[in-house]
């Protein structure tokens, strides 16, 4: 995987207008074909940015069908596509929907979604198991590893996790362990972390050492990095995002994106801009670099992953 760009764009908040953060600006609900055109103008925008990993997924409504249109207009063999398989989008791009996404880690999902999801090919690249837990059973389901083992022979495609909730790490060892054919079958491991969930740690070392590619999706812990009076707890953190951010003379996002890339060397981290003065805040991370105790001091505001993700699990779809 061609690492020399280190941002790629995540599509959740181009393909539903709702999704899990604390929002800044009220997405254009009422209008689905205003709503596709802002997202196609971001598309060309980050491609114009330098931007060719594109991570995308069945659940994130539209955003599938919108970047494989978007990539009819491209002739570019170093455009990378990852997408998932696991969630389905049920919002109808309803503001009050009770149920926005349902989760199946069957077979039958994977063979459906797979069926939409291989118009990205050749560009897909990496396909991942949207979210997977120890709960749903989804790392020893034979029939799901091998058919997943096979696309991966037959397309030559990456495969991956992605992982979320407190108990990463143990799902990502499971995974690390899982073979088919006497060959392990995850190459992706698209993670969380951020300045307050460090919980991958070490881990980061392991999956380096073992070849793997790591993918860092909610770097600003959904919004929760940015100065906000109901999280009064994190003005520690605040204030030295702040700080470094006048230092460089750039915005916090850049700040808290570039603390992932150069924790984790090689990672590729997610822009999850919903509008284009965010992703050119965003694309920064490859005109800054931060010092050695600029790193040591935001290590210092890594907290409890248990606490992180029950606050997480607070936030509201917006
Ligand atoms: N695999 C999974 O289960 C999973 C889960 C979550 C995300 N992801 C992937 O990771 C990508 C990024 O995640 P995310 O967007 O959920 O989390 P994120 O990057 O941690 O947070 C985005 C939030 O930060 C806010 N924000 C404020 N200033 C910003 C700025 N300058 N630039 C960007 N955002 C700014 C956004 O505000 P606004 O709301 O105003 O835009 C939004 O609320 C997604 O698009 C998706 O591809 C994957």
């Amino acid at each position: 995987m061609n690492l020399d760009i280190q941002l790629g764009l995540g599509t959740a908040a181009l393909g539903r207008p709702q999704y899990i953060n604390l929002r800044q600006e009220k997405a254009l609900t009422q209008d689905i074909d205003a709503f596709k055109l802002k997202g196609f103008d971001i598309l060309e925008n980050a491609y114009r940015l330098g931007i060719r990993y594109f991570d995308t997924a069945p659940g994130y409504g539209l955003a599938e069908e919108l970047l494989i249109e978007w990539l009819h207009t491209k002739k570019d063999d170093s455009i990378k596509i990852a997408t998932k398989w696991g969630y389905t989008y049920v919002g109808n791009f309803e503001s009050n929907a009770k149920i926005h996404e349902i989760k199946e880690h069957s077979l039958n999902k994977l063979n459906e979604q797979w069926e939409i999801s291989k118009a990205f090919l050749p560009h897909l690249k990496v396909y991942q198991i949207h979210s997977a837990t120890l709960e749903t059973g989804v790392l020893e389901n034979e029939a799901i590893l091998d058919r997943l083992a096979f696309l991966k022979e037959e397309h030559q495609l990456e495969i991956g996790i992605t992982t979320t909730g407190a108990n990463q790490t143990e799902v990502i060892k499971k995974a690390l362990d899982v073979e088919v054919n006497n060959r392990p079958l995850f190459d992706v491991f698209q993670v969380t972390f951020n300045v307050l969930d460090q919980s991958l740690g070490h881990l980061s070392e392991r999956l380096r050492q073992d070849g793997k590619s790591i993918i860092i999706k909610e770097a600003l812990a959904n919004g929760r990095l940015f100065r906000n009076d109901n999280y009064k707890h994190y003005n520690g953190v605040y204030d030295a995002l702040e700080r470094i951010a006048r230092r460089k003379d750039v915005g916090i996002d850049v700040i808290a994106l570039k603390f992932c890339t150069q924790t984790i060397p090689n990672s590729i981290v997610l822009s999850g801009a919903s509008t284009n003065s965010h992703l050119e805040s965003n694309i920064k991370i490859n005109e800054i670099s931060l010092t050695e105790d600029e790193l040591r001091a935001l290590k210092n505001f890594g907290i409890e992953a248990d606490f992180y993700w029950k606050e997480r699990k607070q936030l509201l779809w917006n």
